[in-house]
């Protein structure tokens, strides 16, 4: 049987939780130190199961690496053997592709199983393999293995434009371009906070890139990079989770190490829309106290940063359930991120599902618990544990280990807050 969350809901919220590092910088700055025989010294990192993964698949490729406590590892790459990148590890996980593009520098050549991830939406691979052949990479597509190959003497472009502002792709083309000696100009880069931290870490390495954070960024690499010490960022998504719970469950939170300036909209949007909320960018915390008024939303635009973003979608969907009126949920990046609002109809909400990228959401409802609740990736499940944690009676949420790839322990830390939540494997 799957691990399961049972959570008995309806308890008071209340307390201070602290924001662990952020999983989706800490993925790809674990990518990037394979482009250094150096060590590396990697801090704030979260025991999350996705970075566990990735871990993993480094230290089967002969990766040297050293956990100090439980948040800092140190990473040694000196003999690297590829073949790990055949594995079904590289299967479970999406973010096993940001070892394509720093691989690609160090050996020329790089053959891999597809990757994998949450059940969201088609998410193909492919700008990040239209990045790789407009910098003059050949790629080769097999059915279950892909390659990718650059001449000896490949000649890289001075620009390259990306097919969409593709997160991943963006870290990508940046770890390659960071050991390439010459000057890349790189348009239609994501900006999210994630990226900016990377790009802090291969700056720390040698590299020299200016504009992260828009969609315009430079990057002078370096032949040759050297190993570096970097903290992980804080995770805005986990603040954001938070954030969103506390207001759901009318809770006075206090939520510590929070990006509170990577949230701007977020923050605009809820307390435009009768959020008690005090920040304190200063020292990093924002406060809940009480909730939200009932004035409803009207519409939630999810959109690539600085938008509100997509891994917060489902879980403003269960704000949504419990305004007033009706918010119509605008999802115009994956096409099939509605799992977990259809998961809040079993618990009495009304959802109606328009069509691949919108929904619309009609509150106020009271949420009851049900035995039976199904988790189908990362951020709806956490949004699911927000609907189990305000409902009355109580919710059994299976498959909880999809939560595990991106909350290092959900169910410990929200016990801290005053839930009722237990871990059942
Ligand atoms: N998309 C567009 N237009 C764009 C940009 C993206 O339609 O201009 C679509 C893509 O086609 C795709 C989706 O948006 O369907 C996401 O695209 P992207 O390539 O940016 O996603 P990713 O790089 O594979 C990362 C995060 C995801 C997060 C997305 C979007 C990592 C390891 N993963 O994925 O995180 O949802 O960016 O912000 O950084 C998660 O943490 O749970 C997670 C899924």
């Amino acid at each position: 049987m799957s691990t399961r969350l049972i959570i008995h809901g309806g308890k008071e919220i209340a307390g201070t939780i602290d924001v662990r590092g952020s999983k989706n910088a800490a993925l790809p700055i674990i990518a990037s130190t394979v482009l250094t025989e150096e060590p590396c010294r990697i801090s704030n990192v979260p025991r999350v199961l996705d970075v566990e993964r990735m871990l993993s698949i480094l230290e089967r490729m002969g990766g040297i690496i050293k956990q100090e406590g439980n948040h800092t590892v140190t990473i040694q790459n000196k003999n690297l053997d590829l073949e790990a990148l055949k594995s079904d590890t590289v299967k479970q996980l999406r973010a096993s592709i940001l070892f394509l593009g720093p691989l690609l520098r160090r050996f020329g050549k790089v053959c891999m199983r597809y990757p994998g991830g949450c059940k969201i939406g088609a998410r193909s691979i492919d700008t990040h393999l239209t990045a790789l052949r407009d910098l003059g990479g050949d790629v080769y597509l097999g059915r279950k293995y892909f390659s990718v190959e650059f001449g000896e003497k490949a000649s890289f472009p001075n620009a390259l434009i990306l097919k969409e502002f593709s997160v991943t792709a963006t870290e990508n083309v940046m770890m390659f371009l960071s050991s390439v000696p010459k000057t890349t100009f790189l348009k239609i880069a994501a900006s999210e906070p994630h990226i900016q931290d990377l790009a802090k870490f291969l700056s720390k390495m040698g590299a020299t890139i200016r504009g992260a954070g828009t969609s315009n960024v430079v990057i002078k690499g370096r032949e040759k990079l050297s190993g570096a010490s970097h903290r992980i960022v804080p995770d805005y998504i986990e603040a954001g989770t938070f954030l969103l719970l506390a207001l759901c469950a009318r809770g006075n939170v206090r939520i510590k190490n929070a990006p509170v300036s990577q949230l701007d909209l977020v923050l605009k949007t809820l307390i435009a829309n009768g959020a008690h909320i005090n920040l304190n960018e200063r020292e990093s915390v924002i406060e809940t106290r009480g909730g939200i008024e009932d004035r409803g939303f009207g519409k939630i635009q999810i959109l690539p940063h600085p938008g509100i973003p997509t891994d917060l979608q489902s879980a403003f969907g269960v704000l949504a359930t419990q305004t007033k009126g009706s918010t119509l949920i605008h999802e115009p990046l994956y096409e099939d991120r509605f799992h977990a609002l259809r998961e809040l109809t079993k618990m009495g909400a009304s959802v109606k599902i328009l069509d691949p990228h919108r929904a619309m959401v009609t509150g106020p409802s009271k949420l009851k618990g049900v035995d039976g609740v199904v988790i189908q990736d990362l951020r709806g499940g956490a949004a699911l544990v927000i609907a189990a944690l305000i409902a009355r009676g109580t919710t059994v949420l299976s498959n909880a280990k999809e939560v595990e790839r991106g909350y290092e322990d959900l169910a410990g830390r929200l016990r801290a807050l005053g839930a009722d939540i237990e871990r059942v494997a």
